[in-house]
């Protein structure tokens, strides 16, 4: 066993830490506030190479591995976790399925103008009725005598829903076959029978443009389609699969952050004549902080090396959410303690790590969803 990092993979994370310092945290008090999209930063972050980590070269993308794609996540998360989620859509969610099903114009296409930066991708499985029972959507997809394909429905919770120019959506084409039943298209918003919705006012992540968006007979080609009809719910899973690593990472980010903030805090403030973190109830806080966060971490690393081995790493991906996630949530509630009113105030950025710890809890599969995943997987129960 090897904990080392390889070259390739420092020289990713290096890149993500200097536009995370130098531009992203700076700005990310700003974009909280306002809710804009933090458009030039995430041009920046695409012209590095950062939307298109495991995207192989001849489609644009950097080449690396899943490790690479983790550290990478977690500096841009420890700066803002808004913008890791911006990251997180365009590598995994829009990339994963159409590199593993899609045609070769499409990677082509699609992958290559995400991977470089040039636009932003979105995907659009959840709907108002349908977020943990994935199968239960309605969006519709009817197949026309010439192959192409009429889609009427709407979408929700969307990241980047309203600045994406290509979506990955899942619609039914057969609603009597259930999940064998739905079909992924790559979706032009530029393209008439697309409509972005509003955006929705979050608790955290509130410069990830997430909205509803909605199909009014937009029509895709039988060249839309990814992998073939009736495939879509086996592609969503898989790619749920994968996004959960970036989630992960993304949890353990921001963790990162709040810990990191939390020790420089301990040393410096004083009460009853001492750093606080002198007093033992800080101490073992701080201790079950750091536990908690290299758990997280290892866990996510785990996952990541499992994926790229070619193994399988559904559970572990699953198990690396839920405890990094259920980890972040609760290293920013002891954060903002140790810091007392100045955790509880917008002068510090720790009551934002707290508001956008609480995301990874719930997005690509919420922690009872996760722990039904982890269960089947090990009894083989459902
Ligand atoms: N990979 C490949 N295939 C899979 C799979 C996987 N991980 N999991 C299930 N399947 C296959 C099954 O083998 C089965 O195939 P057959 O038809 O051949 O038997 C088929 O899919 C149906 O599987 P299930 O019967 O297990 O399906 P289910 O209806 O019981 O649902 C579930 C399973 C795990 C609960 C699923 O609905 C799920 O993962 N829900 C959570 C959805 C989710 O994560 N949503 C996140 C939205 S995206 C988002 O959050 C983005 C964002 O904002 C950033």
């Amino acid at each position: 066993m090897d904990f080392s990092f390889s070259e390739e993979q420092l020289m990713i994370q290096d890149v993500a830490r200097r536009i995370a310092q130098e531009k992203i945290a700076p700005s990310a008090e700003h974009f909280d506030r306002s809710g804009e999209f933090p458009l030039e930063n995430v041009r920046l972050l695409g012209e590095n190479g950062l939307m298109g980590i495991e995207v192989p070269d001849q489609y644009g993308g950097a080449g690396m591995d899943t490790i690479a794609y983790v550290l990478a996540m977690i500096e841009v998360a420890a700066a803002d976790a808004a913008h890791s989620t911006i990251v997180s859509v365009n590598n995994s969610l829009f990339c994963t399925g159409i590199l593993k099903h899609g045609s070769e114009e499409q990677k082509q296409t699609y992958v290559r103008a995400i991977a470089e930066g040039g636009e932003i991708g979105a995907f659009a499985l959840t709907e108002p009725q349908s977020g943990s029972d994935a199968a239960a959507i309605r969006c519709n997809a009817q197949r026309q005598a010439d192959g192409s394909y009429v889609i009427n429905g709407k979408k929700s919770w969307i990241t980047s829903g309203s600045v994406a120019r290509y979506i990955v959506l899942f619609a039914m084409t057969a609603p009597e076959k259930g999940t064998r039943g739905i079909t992924a298209f790559v979706i032009d918003t530029g393209k008439p029978g697309f409509h972005a919705g509003k955006v929705e006012p979050k608790l955290g992540i509130r410069a990830s443009a997430t909205c509803e968006i909605e199909f009014q007979d937009y029509v895709a080609q039988a060249a839309d389609v990814i992998g073939a009809e009736g495939d879509g719910f086996k592609i969503a899973m898989g790619v749920l699969d994968a996004g959960r690593i970036g989630i992960a990472a993304q949890a353990v980010g921001i963790a990162r952050a709040a810990f990191d903030a939390t020790v420089e805090y301990a040393r410096e403030r004083k009460a009853f004549g001492q750093p606080i973190g002198s007093f033992q109830m800080t101490q073992a806080k701080i201790a079950d902080m750091r536990c908690k966060l290299d758990t997280a971490l290892l866990l996510t690393l785990r996952a990541a090396w499992l994926k790229g081995q070619g193994k399988a790493y559904g559970s572990e991906a699953a198990m690396a959410k839920v405890v990094a996630s259920e980890a972040a949530m609760w290293i920013t509630h002891q954060a903002v303690q140790i810091h007392g009113g100045m955790g509880y105030s917008k002068e510090m950025p720790l009551e934002r790590y707290f508001r956008d710890a609480k995301i990874t809890e719930i997005y690509e599969g919420t922690s009872e969803i996760l722990r039904l995943v982890i269960s089947r997987g090990e009894t083989g129960l459902r």
